[in-house]
């Protein structure tokens, strides 16, 4: 640490990283809690940065009063600064060895999915036989980088939950629009244990593991026939069962009496764990709690003493929590309006995922030293749909990546994006309108790329350990990270969150890798590989591109990457031993250190794309149903209330008149084990 680049302006140490991580952490929230703003803020919610709600609407002029899923409106990139100027040229020396600060091993799917039950229908498929091709593809994807996928099915319309044997219109879920449940408006619904056979469906055809919800709406009569059920079709597929969705807010929604607590919140699942027991339920490790959105804090909850009483049965530690939300425009509460505009900033910086995890570095340093995992269970830009122009434009794919690897820095085991329906802005991925899945008519927003990039992150070792490096004396548009493995550096994550067309703001990093402490003289490979993560302006909607592959625009993708993968070789110097890595503005560079980093992350298994009847190795006898290409427009009032709601808010407005038409794969036979096959649609 004693060496200096002369051609660079800043050299990196670990002695700085501290330094600038300390003022991360320490400072930025005191600063933050300073301007933080007092005005009333509606239950739940609270601000970002203390963003003053305005009334006047400077960005989205143009209206749209279609679903929130495609909402053309394009809000300005901000202007990067110019008194004083970003620093664009910096660099990162890493070192060799056991360096302090590092993460706990993360494995590839440390990003999941958390889909809104009342959602899950159109998601999986239309049963166990006909499942949603492009969410197989989706998965694929991510199971070729990180080998596994982890999804949960619940959220808030997961508390009155009820399982019917079967639904007189043949459907696998229907929603009672008329029994409207909490401030996020999540109508209660019933369903089929053909959502449970939809996922175990899944599961034979890519390796995904999920979580499900026990309701907590009725804690005198339990209702655990999805636990019981659970059990049965998924068996180990389950990793576990949520008890209560974020319980502190319970009194808030008129859903506990007065004086509800942490302490009887506790009561309550010594209450569900007797009658597990009595109705011979598993309930080792099967508990995921409590899963607060923090009106409780974690701590106050663990206090009651949860983990001595219930040390076996909770399986994973967990909490919720959304940056900001957008209540008061989706619900009309009274409370002012955000403006997407001024929000916008507050997602093009290090800075916001630095305060959400902040608060937790207590509770996953407990958490190892019980030995629980501990999870973000539901996660996203902001609660009550996001935000139009921010949740689904580029700047939350890079966003939703920085927070992600900020998650992985600070011991989380896992996080999970949620997904609502039509009427949210933030989802990672969105089906077309109703129960009728089309073919290529899937929306892929900013998220699923994070997702997607993270797994590459992260790659495939199980041993992948994350630090934040503080880099450019901590600026915070252009944060950086590197993954390391067994004490050697694997590769470097670096963000530039700037906005300049021009080309005056692309960042020129200087990567170098110290001998660390065998006091080896600094080496550089002869060239690294680097995969980008890229879009027009922060702003943009579509066409995000992943190492040159899309998943295209609104209603145009079956799931499936498309283009050419496109990786850049970057020579080093050997002179200098550094390896100059160029970040666009705005941008997100993976930057590889060495072969086994490239070739654990690289999409792996099975790349062939099969059709009707194909069998292959690792899949049997998927056939499409001719049907499947039917396709037919409009639809009545009622359907599309069927689609309507979801959880974390719904924006009134939704009549959306798409061409639809079906995709399935209909399963005649599903094969052992899996595989990584990309599903083709004929
Ligand atoms: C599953 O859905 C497909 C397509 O809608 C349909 O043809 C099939 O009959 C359904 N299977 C069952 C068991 O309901
Ligand atoms: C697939 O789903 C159907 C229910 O529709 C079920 O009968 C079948 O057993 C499932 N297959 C597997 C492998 O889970
Ligand atoms: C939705 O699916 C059910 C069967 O799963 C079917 O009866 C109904 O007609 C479908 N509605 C639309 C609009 O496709
Ligand atoms: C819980 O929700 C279910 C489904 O909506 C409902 O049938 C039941 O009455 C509710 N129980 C309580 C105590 O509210
Ligand atoms: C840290 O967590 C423990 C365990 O829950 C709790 O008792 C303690 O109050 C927490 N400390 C802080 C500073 O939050
Ligand atoms: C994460 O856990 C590791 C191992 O316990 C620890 O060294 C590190 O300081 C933790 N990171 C943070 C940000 O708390
Ligand atoms: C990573 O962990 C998973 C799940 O435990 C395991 O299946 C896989 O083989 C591990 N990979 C390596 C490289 O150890
Ligand atoms: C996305 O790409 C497609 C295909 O190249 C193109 O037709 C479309 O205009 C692009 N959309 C946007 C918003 O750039």
């Amino acid at each position: 640490m004693h060496l200096f680049f002369p051609r660079t302006h800043t050299t990196y140490t670990h002695t700085m990283a501290r330094k600038w991580q300390t003022l991360a952490l320490v400072v930025l929230p005191l600063i933050l809690n300073a301007l933080a703003i007092t005005r009333y803020i509606p239950e739940g919610q609270e601000t970002l940065f203390g963003i003053q709600p305005s009334s006047t609407d400077t960005s989205l002029a143009t209206s749209y009063t279609g679903s929130a899923a495609y909402d053309p409106r394009t809000l300005n990139p901000p202007i990067p600064p110019t008194d004083p100027p970003v620093n664009t040229q910096f660099a990162i020396r890493l070192a060799n060895g056991d360096i302090p600060g590092l993460s706990i091993r993360h494995h590839g799917a440390f990003l999941g999915f958390s889909i809104e039950f009342s959602v899950s229908n159109h998601v999986l498929g239309r049963n166990g036989s006909a499942l949603s091709v492009p969410f197989l593809n989706l998965l694929a994807n991510l199971q070729r980088r990180s080998g596994r996928i982890t999804v949960r099915v619940g959220g808030n319309s997961q508390e009155t939950a009820t399982m019917v044997p079967s639904l007189a219109s043949g459907r696998t879920l229907e929603k009672d629009k008329n029994g409207l449940y909490n401030p996020t408006q999540t109508p209660p619904l019933v369903y089929t244990p053909e959502i449970l056979y939809m996922m175990s469906n899944i599961s034979s055809l890519v390796n995904v593991d999920w979580f499900l919800g026990i309701p907590f709406n009725d804690t005198t009569n339990w209702h655990l026939d999805i636990v019981q059920k659970g059990q049965q079709i998924l068996g180990d597929r389950v990793l576990g069962f949520q008890v209560g969705n974020e319980p502190d807010l319970y009194l808030s929604h008129g859903r506990r009496n007065e004086g509800y607590g942490p302490i009887s919140y506790k009561g309550e699942i010594s209450s569900l764990l007797n009658t597990m027991r009595s109705q011979g339920l598993k309930t080792q490790n099967q508990l995921i709690a409590p899963s607060v959105n923090g009106k409780w804090t974690i701590g106050e909850v663990i206090d009651t003493g949860i983990l001595v009483d219930f040390a076996n049965e909770i399986g994973i530690l967990s909490v919720e929590k959304y940056p900001s939300d957008n209540c008061a425009a989706a619900f009309k509460t009274g409370a002012q309006v955000r403006q997407p505009q001024d929000m916008l900033p507050t997602y093009l910086t290090h800075a916001t995922g630095v305060r959400i995890t902040q608060q937790y570095l207590n509770i996953s340093r407990f958490a190892q030293e019980v030995g629980k995992p501990f999870m973000m269970f539901e996660t996203n830009s902001a609660s009550c749909g996001g935000f139009p122009g921010v949740s689904d434009a580029f700047a939350a794919a890079l966003w939703g990546l920085d927070y992600g690897l900020m998650m992985a820095y600070s011991n989380f085991t896992g996080a999970l994006f949620h997904v609502g329906g039509q009427n949210v802005y933030y989802s990672p991925f969105t089906p077309p309108p109703s129960n009728r899945t089309a073919s290529r008519q899937w929306t892929v927003g900013p998220m699923y790329y994070a997702v997607l990039a993270m797994t590459e992150v992260l790659g495939r070792s199980n041993r992948s350990q994350v630090i934040d490096l503080g880099v450019n004396n901590g600026e915070q548009s252009t944060p950086g990270y590197a993954i390391y493995e067994n004490g050697v550096p694997m590769r470097v994550a670096l963000f530039n969150y700037l906005d300049d067309a021009s080309g005056a703001h692309d960042l020129r990093v200087a990567i170098s890798i110290d001998g660390g402490e065998v006091q080896q003289p600094v080496s550089a490979p002869s060239s690294v590989r680097v995969k980008y993560l890229l879009a027009e302006h922060v702003t943009t909607k579509s066409n995000f591109t992943w190492a040159g592959q899309t998943l295209g625009a609104n209603f145009k993708s079956d799931g499936r990457l498309r283009g050419e993968e496109s990786i850049v070789s970057v020579p080093c110097d050997t002179a200098t031993n550094t390896c100059t890595v160029t970040v666009p503005a705005p941008g997100f560079a993976l930057v590889f250190l060495n072969d086994k980093a490239y070739e654990d992350s690289a999409p792996s298994g099975n790349t062939v794309t099969f059709a009707t009847t194909a069998r292959t190795r690792t899949v049997n006898t998927a056939t499409i149903d001719p049907k499947a290409l039917e396709t037919s427009n409009g639809h009545g009032g009622k359907d599309r209330a069927d689609i309507q709601s979801t959880s974390k808010g719904s924006s009134p407005n939704g009549a959306s008149r798409l061409k639809e038409g079906l995709t399935q794969v209909v399963m005649t036979g599903l094969g052992v084990g899996f595989g990584a096959a990309l599903f083709t649609l004929l």
